[in-house]
């Protein structure tokens, strides 16, 4: 079976930029994997995520190089309306998606143009809904929210169509503590229930690295590092010298790896974290004590 996103020495310049906005991208990302994707302002994430969703080149000028294939088949030649069916992509701008009158309307809109019948497009604006705590909200027009419920607008409407490919470009901005680790709730669940592929480009890597399998970091168009989470932050300089901000206990655990005082897997969040550092104060007094 072909992967669910194959990117080939893909390149890309906008008619009216700087030079080329990606340069000779290779990226292969398997049905369900989850990929967190970081990197410095004007590095290329935004251009990634149009790319495997169709918006460059469909919506832009200018020069493509290499292939962008979603599930085996490259993103112009699928007939049009056929890439969102597989694609879904939530933008960090949430007032650039809305075009209904209400976010009940702004949720079945995608939902009638997928040719769902009725009782299906019914179940599926009660599971979101109640995914994403919208229920209230159903009835109001999308200009009377706030930014942190437009946000939420915006996701559900794209997980309502239950793409095989999600691609979120920041979509947490605007939310609370407590309602950005619910999205993040929420995308662990289509994970596990639906094996939803995620490429997931957020700038705040607390709720990522607990979800993503692997981490690839864009500076300057090109991919500057792959690899699996756990390892992609040992390597600190290279992050560093991006400016790139890596969370607190990661950091810890990866400096005392680095400097040869532990030796297992780098820990996903701060509860792993204590873990790793009981088990180093541990091993540590065992010595003392044993000399
Ligand atoms: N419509 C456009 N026309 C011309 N150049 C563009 C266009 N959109 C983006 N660019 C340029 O392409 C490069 C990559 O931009 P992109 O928006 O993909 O970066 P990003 O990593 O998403 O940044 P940020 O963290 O600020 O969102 C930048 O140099 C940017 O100026
Ligand atoms: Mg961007």
């Amino acid at each position: 079976m072909a992967n669910a996103i194959e990117i080939t020495n893909y390149s890309w310049a906008y008619a009216h930029g700087n030079g080329k906005a990606l340069k000779a991208v290779n990226l292969s990302v398997e049905q369900g994997e989850c990929v967190g994707v970081i990197g410095p302002n004007g590095a290329g994430k935004t251009t990634l995520a149009y790319s495997i969703d169709g918006l460059v080149p469909g919506q832009y000028h200018g020069i493509k190089e290499g292939t962008v294939q979603i599930q085996g088949r490259e993103v112009e030649d699928y007939p049009k309306g056929m890439l969102q069916r597989e694609v879904g992509l939530v933008f960090s701008d949430p007032e650039a998606q809305f075009t209904a009158m209400t976010v009940e309307d702004e949720l079945v809109f995608g939902l009638e143009n997928l040719g769902l019948d009725i009782p299906e497009i019914r179940e599926r604006l009660d599971w979101v809904a109640e995914l994403t705590g919208l229920g209230p909200l159903l009835q109001k027009p999308p200009y009377e929210i706030s930014g942190g419920q437009k946000q939420r607008v915006a996701l559900a409407a794209v997980l309502a169509m239950r793409p095989r490919v999600l691609v979120l470009d920041e979509p947490t901005s605007m939310l609370d503590p407590l309602s950005r680790k619910r999205v993040f709730e929420v995308l662990g669940q289509l994970r596990k229930v639906q094996n939803t592929t995620l490429i997931l480009i957020e700038h705040g890597l607390e709720h990522v690295v607990p979800l993503a399998d692997r981490m690839v970091l864009l500076a300057e168009g090109e991919i500057a590092l792959d690899a699996p989470t756990p390892s992609f932050f040992e390597k600190l300089d290279l992050l560093h010298h991006h400016g790139l901000h890596v969370p607190g206990a990661v950091e810890v655990v990866s400096r005392l790896k680095n400097s040869g005082r532990y030796f297992g897997e780098l820990p996903r969040g701060v509860e792993d974290a204590r873990l790793v550092i009981q088990e180093i104060i541990d091993a540590s007094s065992t010595k003392q004590g044993a000399v």
